[in-house]
């Protein structure tokens, strides 16, 4: 048995495929970011001015998940930081809204990143301000502030604090502020007033998903110091760039495709990692998401799935219509002793999972009876079962 652990230490210490596992990090920026020229120049375009203490216009960048934003602004204010006309006169902050959830937690960063201290809670979120204004007016400096996954805040919070933000200059005598927003939820603007969404959408930059190509040429750079050199068998890159791009270029996706394959050929001390090892990973990642997203479902959406899941592979129905579905549904909230929601909204939420693509919904006629939904599952039905058997609640009514 020890014998067995220590060669497992061994292999991950003396990797036999891997260089630096650490550039496969999720929150590794690399010193260069192909493809994304066009974005770093309109970004560092916008920003010019403060380098002659002016106010640049905020600004707004978007795109689905793994486009590069969060890198790119990261990226581009290290950038501007380290310019000698800079020196101590430009001040960064990147506050992620998704962690930071209250205006109140929001501005005590901001401080902190001016140097002031604040308490973690205890004081009016207005005094908080206040200690920010003043403190950043006194370093008559320039401030760049990104706000990233923005809609995270917004949701929770309103956009109160935005629109305080976008419109500090008035109250700043010596000082600047410039803000950029980010966000990969492109209904998010609904959320905005018009007079937060025309400040904060000054500039606004776009983050198009990556094609396979693309990925294929990130890869291969991160691939060099990544990985020990020819441990990657021929086509090994074009598969995890090609499964990326399938539903959306998404650059975490492809790296993390090519860590997981690298791993599991590490695990069974393989010498090189293959297109199996890849589809492995594909695998494993798609099971790890159907989970995850099924276990954060609420409640009723999870009754709603363990009555579809009964009727199509416990009792092998081939069609499911939403009637059925209803019926099971309803049985089931009485055995917990919960009251059933509407049929309406049970179609509501049939929507949302078909959204989800947890469930594929077609409209099909049925002649004189008129049209009816008909209800698939999409994903894996083990992993479908595994995330609903994480609930206390529906593990109770599956046994
Ligand atoms: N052009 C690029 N070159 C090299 N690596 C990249 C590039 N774009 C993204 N990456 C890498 O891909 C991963 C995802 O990028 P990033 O975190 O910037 O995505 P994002 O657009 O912020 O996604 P989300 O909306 O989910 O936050 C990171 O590890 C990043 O280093
Ligand atoms: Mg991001």
């Amino acid at each position: 048995m020890s014998k067995k652990l220590d060669d497992i230490f061994t292999n991950i210490v003396h990797s036999r495929i891997f260089k630096n596992r650490e550039l496969l990090r999720p929150d590794y920026i690399p010193d260069e970011l192909p493809h994304r020229e066009k974005q770093i120049m309109t970004i560092a375009k916008v920003l010019a001015p403060l380098l002659q203490d002016q106010r640049p216009s905020n600004m707004f960048l978007y795109g689905l998940t793994g486009t590069g934003k969060t890198a790119v602004a990261k990226y581009v204010l290290e950038k501007i930081k380290t310019r000698k006309e800079a020196s101590g006169r430009i001040l960064t902050a990147y506050v992620n809204c998704r962690y930071e959830d209250t205006d109140y937690r929001v501005l005590a960063s901001l401080n902190e990143a001016i140097g002031i201290h604040v308490p973690f809670t205890g004081l009016a979120t207005a005094e908080v301000y206040k200690r920010f204004l003043n403190g950043l007016d006194r370093r008559r400096a320039s401030m760049v502030v990104v706000l990233d996954e923005i809609d995270g805040l917004v949701k929770k919070c309103g956009d109160e604090l935005l629109y305080k933000l976008t419109r500090i200059n008035t109250e700043l005598k010596n000082s600047k502020l410039c803000v950029i927003g980010i966000t990969n939820d492109l209904k998010f603007t609904e959320f905005l007033s018009a007079r937060v969404l025309s400040s904060l959408g000054e500039e606004e930059v776009v983050f198009p998903p990556y094609t396979a190509p693309e990925l294929e040429d990130i890869l291969s750079r991160r691939v060099e110091k990544a990985f020990r050199n020819g441990v990657l068998d021929e086509g090994v890159i074009p598969l995890c760039a090609a499964l990326a791009a399938k539903e959306h270029g998404d650059a975490r996706r492809a790296l993390e495709l090519l860590r997981i394959a690298g791993e599991i050929a590490e695990r069974n001390s393989q010498d090189k990692v293959t297109i199996e090892n890849v589809k492995q990973a594909y695998k494993e990642i798609e099971k790890d998401r159907v989970i995850e997203v099924i276990t954060s479902l609420p409640l009723h959406s999870k009754i709603l799935l363990l009555s579809i899941y009964m009727l199509q592979v416990e009792m092998g129905k081939k069609e499911v219509t939403t009637g059925e579905i209803y019926d099971t549904y309803k049985t089931f909230c009485e055995k917990i002793k919960i009251d059933p929601l509407t049929q309406r909204r049970i179609g509501d939420l049939i929507n949302e999972l078909d959204t989800l693509g947890i469930i594929n919904v077609k409209l099909v006629s049925r002649g004189r009876y008129g049209r009816t939904k008909i209800i698939k599952i999409s994903v894996n039905e083990k992993s479908l079962k595994e995330g609903l058997l994480n609930d206390e609640k529906i593990s109770n009514l599956l046994k």
